[in-house]
């Protein structure tokens, strides 16, 4: 690293010491090694661009190094340190016979502040389908309401919504997502405009979509929402630890998400924001919530969540369900220590980084019509990617042709990636692209890699 970079990052060796475990061979291994979080806050790590640093952060993860792992959108890998306080916390819960009746608030905390909100705004749930189900069934919606969405949404979502439809009678309307680099965020902003009608009750959009991997741009469409009373769901299944995203200043009502995706948490836990403050961000009255899964919720009458307002702790309410586990809700803290140690942007800066190189490869190599993710308004981008890589374009429409070319792709050139089946515009027949994830444990060279294998694969299959 130059001395300016030093200078002007304030890089501290103490604490990039403390990050990684004091000495060689240390990285990694040393729970205890972690500076607090309140250090945190003067933990300043090399640029974004540090192939050394990030080289470090790689070794604190325990992936199988014979594979090149570009597979973090389906599920992340916790890095040691969060392993090693999961078993600590579980083996210390076993020895004390230890119930957790909890409400978690030191963990919820924590999250708040990575996230720039309150504690009484967080829930730890345990996916992000689990957070989608809780703010879906918790709204008042009858017979008649419409809920706006996409096309491209996941079955964590489609599933509630399903059910809401079944049951309650509630209509699901679908904007039809465009594909490719063709679009600007305005454009989803007009597409959604024109969908809304007087009996839209919620607008519930995925950002980024799993299907392409184009970022939907939330803080426009929660603007628009507002413009009209519409409270707003997004899927952000992907958002924690892949981008430094203030959810308070996106102005949305709900955002569901995994913490065990890009945030590398411990599987099965997940991070639910209900906003619960009106504000300049969202200046609308906070809408009708019930906490559908709940034995923290108040039997006594005193509270009446028809008029909410914020003193009703409705991330309390959600995150009381019997007996917890200690043991997870540790291993989310601890992956958001780390995140914060390292620096939400650099790790957003790094790999949205590597996923702009990588779309510009796919455009040199294959030509822009291959890519299904947006490329050219960065406001749509993120570290998840998704192309066509078969020398015949019309390939992608052979989902059995897609799925052999993943499992070659990780037989023959040890790199794991996955595809997708995505309704497109104007075709009956869906396509199955591929998507690759850029993470904080890839550097631009296993891009390149990614890049030439996919490459000669696809002429092989050709
Ligand atoms: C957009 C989106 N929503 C929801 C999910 C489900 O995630 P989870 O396993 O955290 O419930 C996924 C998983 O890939 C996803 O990509």
């Amino acid at each position: 690293m130059e001395m300016q970079d030093m200078q002007t990052s304030g890089f501290s060796r103490r604490n990039a010491l403390k990050l990684f475990g004091a000495g060689a061979g240390a990285v990694g291994l040393s729970t205890l090694g972690l500076a607090s979080p309140a250090d945190a806050a003067t933990t300043v790590v090399p640029a974004a661009n540090d192939a050394a640093f990030w080289r470090k952060v790689e070794q604190m993860f325990v992936l199988d190094k014979k594979i090149l792992y570009m597979n973090v959108g389906t599920v992340g890998s916790p890095p040691r340190q969060v392993l090693d306080v999961v078993d600590a916390v579980h083996r210390q819960v076993a020895r004390d016979a230890e119930a957790a009746y909890s409400d978690f608030a030191d963990v919820r905390q924590a999250i708040a502040a990575a996230h720039g909100v309150d504690k009484d705004e967080i829930v730890i749930t345990h996916n992000t389908s689990d957070g989608m189900s809780k703010a879906l069934l918790g709204l008042n919606l009858r017979e008649g309401d419409e809920i706006l969405t996409t096309n491209h949404e996941h079955g964590g979502g489609n599933t509630p919504l399903a059910m809401l439809h079944d049951r309650q009678g509630v209509v699901i309307k679908r904007v039809e997502l465009p594909i490719g680099d063709q679009q600007k965020a305005e454009d989803y902003v007009a597409l959604f405009r024109a969908g809304i009608t007087t009996r839209t009750k919620l607008i519930m959009f995925s950002a980024p979509t799993y299907l392409t991997g184009t970022m939907l741009p939330i803080r426009e469409l929660a603007v628009l929402a507002q413009e009209h009373g519409i409270p707003t769901l997004v899927d952000g299944a992907h958002i924690p630890g892949m981008m430094n995203y203030n959810f308070r200043e996106l102005g949305v009502d709900f955002l569901a998400a995994s913490a065990a995706k890009w945030q590398c948490g411990p599987g099965g836990t997940g991070i639910l924001y209900i906003r619960n403050r009106v504000n300049a961000a969202n200046p609308n009255p906070l809408p009708e919530f019930w906490p559908i899964v709940s034995s923290g919720y108040p039997t006594d009458g005193s509270v009446d969540l028809r008029n909410r307002d914020q003193s009703q702790d409705i991330g309390k309410y959600l995150q009381s369900v019997g007996n917890g586990s200690k043991a997870l809700n540790a291993g989310v803290q601890k992956a958001g220590e780390v995140w914060d140690q390292i620096g939400r942007q650099r790790i957003q800066d790094h790999i949205v980084g590597l996923g702009d190189h990588l779309k510009e490869q796919i455009v040199e190599r294959w030509g822009a019509s291959a890519l299904y993710s947006a490329k050219s308004d960065a406001r749509l981008t993120c570290a998840l990617t998704g192309f066509n890589p078969f020398q015949n374009p019309a390939d992608v429409k052979n989902s059995q042709k897609s799925a052999d070319f993943v499992a070659r792709l990780l037989d023959e050139y040890r790199i794991e990636i996955r595809n997708t089946s995505v309704p497109v515009i104007g075709d009956a027949a869906k396509h199955s692209p591929v998507r690759v994830s850029t993470h904080l444990f890839h550097q631009k060279d296993d891009v390149d890699r990614l890049v030439d294998a996919a490459w000669k694969l696809s002429k092989r299959m050709a």
